[in-house]
């Protein structure tokens, strides 16, 4: 695997610190603990032929444009300006990882360059397994959706306006994204990873129905 220059570590650090910062009022599930653990699974989903710098940077920035958040910067090169921090000339190359992220409800179908898919597979990981899980009913309370509501069983969201906007339950958010995680991941250690985390969906699930139908569990 290739490896970062001692410069580029300290980048890495001194981009961490500077960015902290900006998340630390979040209630959506964007906080910087969720960044954190993107960035650790980048880590350690790194391959040979992937670029550390340019896939760390990314991790670290990749919730950072949102148009809801308020930001001084609206680009890596902005960023970069700003902050005084040095990418090494790499701003296209890690701006164009930022730009192909993001599930989108799965309605696009978006190829992606190495070093995108393995920043994509990290940021789809933290929205599976036990944190998954809190996320998505964290990230529906902040919106004010409902908890479970069975007037809304089958309600389902059939593009992306809708995905983002349509009165739902949160249970329904598995069948549309959680439980699709795993087919979305291209290098081994994200399968194995995502595999893993989806069995707890699963057995999550089905609890969850059993308990709302008002069921003991079935082995
Ligand atoms: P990302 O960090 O991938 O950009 P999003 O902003 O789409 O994620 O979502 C943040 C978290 O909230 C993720 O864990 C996601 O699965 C979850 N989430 C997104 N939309 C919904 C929804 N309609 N209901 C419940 N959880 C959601
Ligand atoms: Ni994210």
């Amino acid at each position: 695997m290739k490896h970062l220059t001692n410069k580029q570590t300290s980048t890495l650090k001194n981009l961490e610190h500077y960015i902290q910062d900006f998340f630390k009022e979040d209630k959506t599930g964007h906080d910087f603990g969720h960044i954190k653990r993107v960035v650790d699974l980048t880590a350690r989903l790194l391959v040979d032929k992937a670029n550390p710098f340019v896939c760390l940077v990314a991790a670290y920035c990749h919730d950072l444009f949102d148009d809801k958040l308020e930001m001084p910067f609206k680009s890596i090169e902005e960023l970069e300006e700003i902050s005084g921090l040095d990418f090494e000339g790499q701003n296209m190359r890690i701006q164009k990882v930022i730009d192909e992220l993001g599930y989108k409800g799965g309605f696009d179908d978006v190829s992606r360059s190495l070093n995108a898919q393995i920043v994509y597979e990290a940021d789809l990981l933290d929205a599976s397994g036990a944190i998954g899980i809190g996320r998505a009913f964290y990230y529906a309370g902040s919106k004010g959706h409902i908890f479970h509501d069975p007037s809304l069983e089958g309600v389902q969201a059939s593009n992306y306006d809708e995905y983002r906007s349509l009165s739902r339950n949160v249970i329904a958010h598995f069948d549309e994204k959680l439980l699709k995680l795993k087919d979305e991941m291209k290098t081994d250690k994200a399968k194995k990873i995502a595999n893993q985390r989806h069995e707890l969906l699963v057995m999550f699930v089905k609890a969850f129905k059993e308990e709302v139908e008002g069921r003991d569990y079935e082995k």
